[in-house]
C-alpha cells in the first residue's frame, strides 16, 4: 500500500517536548507560519524550548501534562486542533524507568506501560476522530529499536515499544485508506536525559538534533517506520531471528539498566 502524501505540516503537536528528542523535534519544526503545540511535565524547561522555537518564528502554545492523564490530554488536543487543525501530531513522550520521586510502591513496569502506551493512546485517540473527518494527517509514534526484541536491559521498555511497533503497523494501512499517514520511529541510542544513567556501552550514539532531522526527513517522505542507525538495526533483526535458547545466554550478560 501506498502511504499517503505529506506536505508540509504547518500545526504540529509534539508530547514530551521539554527535552531531549521532542525538544530537538520543536526546534527543527520552528519557523514562520508554523504552530506547535509543545507538552512535557516541567515547565522551566517546556518554556525554554519554548522560547527557542518562537525565536525562530513559530508560534508556541505549551501545555503542562501529564500524558497518563486521559481526560486532560483530550482536552488539550482537542483545544490544540480548535486553534489550528493539527497536520502532525508526534507521540513522543516515554519513559525507561520510575522518575525520581516515586514512591518505591509504583511498580516500574506498570509506570513504564501507563507512559509509554497509555499516554500514547491518550494522545492519538484525541487526534484521529478530527483528521479523519479532514481526511488528512499524519501521527507519529516514538517506538525504538528495542522493539525488536525483548532485552535483559529493560524487559518492560522493549515490551512498551514493541506494543506501539506492533500497534502502529496494524493501524497503518487501515488509517492510509483515509489518508492519514501513520510513521513509527524507531531510534537506536541516543544522548539524553533518558540514556544518561546507562552503564553500558551504547555504540553509534545519535545527539537529539542527529535524531531529530533523520525523524523529520523520514516523517516528510511518510516513511511508515523510521529506523536508524542500520547497522544496529540490522543488528537487533538478527538478534531477534536467531534462536531464543542461543541468543538469551548472551544478552542476559549485558549490564542492566535501573
Ligand atoms: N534516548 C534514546 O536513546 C531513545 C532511543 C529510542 C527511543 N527513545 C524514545 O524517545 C522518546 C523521547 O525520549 P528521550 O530520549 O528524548 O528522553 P528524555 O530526554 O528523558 O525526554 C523524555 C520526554 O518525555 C516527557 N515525559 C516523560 N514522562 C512523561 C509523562 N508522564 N507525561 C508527559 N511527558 C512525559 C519528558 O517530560 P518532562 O521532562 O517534562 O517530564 C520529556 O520531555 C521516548 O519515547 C523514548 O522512549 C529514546
Amino acid at each position: 500500500m501506498v502511504a499517503p502524501r505529506q506536505s508540509t505540516p504547518r500545526s504540529i503537536l509534539i508530547t514530551g517536548a521539554s527535552n531531549g528528542i521532542g525538544a530537538a523535534l520543536a526546534k527543527r519544526y520552528a519557523a514562520m507560519g508554523i504552530t506547535l503545540h509543545l507538552g512535557g511535565r516541567d515547565p522551566a524547561r517546556l518554556a525554554a524550548v519554548a522560547a527557542v522555537c518562537r525565536e525562530q518564528g513559530a508560534d508556541v502554545v505549551t501545555c503542562q501534562q501529564d500524558v497518563t492523564d486521559r481526560a486532560a490530554m483530550a482536552d488539550w488536543i482537542a483545544q490544540a486542533d480548535a486553534t489550528r487543525p493539527l497536520d502532525l501530531v508526534i507521540a513522543n513522550a516515554g519513559t525507561a524507568g520510575g522518575p525520581l520521586g516515586e514512591p518505591a510502591a509504583v511498580p516500574t513496569a506498570r509506570r513504564i506501560f501507563a507512559v509509554n502506551v497509555d499516554g500514547v493512546l491518550n494522545t492519538i485517540e484525541p487526534a484521529l476522530p478530527p483528521m479523519l473527518a479532514r481526511g488528512r494527517g499524519q501521527i507519529a509514534l516514538m517506538a525504538s529499536l528495542a522493539a525488536f526484541r525483548g532485552l535483559p536491559t529493560g524487559p518492560a521498555y522493549c515490551a512498551s515499544k514493541a506494543a506501539l511497533r506492533s500497534y502502529g503497523e496494524g493501524l497503518r494501512p487501515r488509517l492510509a485508506e483515509r489518508n492519514i499517514g501513520l510513521s513509527v520511529i524507531c531510534p537506536g541510542f541516543v544522548r539524553t536525559a533518558m540514556t544518561a544513567g546507562n552503564r553500558f556501552p551504547m555504540p553509534l550514539t545519535l545527539t537529539p538534533d542527529q535524531a531529530a532531522r533523520i525523524i523529520q526527513a523520514g516523517l516528510a517522505k511518510g516513511r511508515s517506520r523510521i529506523a536508524f542507525p542500520w547497522p544496529l538495526y540490522l543488528l537487533i533483526r538478527l538478534a531477534a531471528a536467531l534462536p531464543p535458547a542461543w541468543i538469551d545466554g548472551r544478552l542476559a550478560r549485558l549490564p542492566r539498566k535501573e
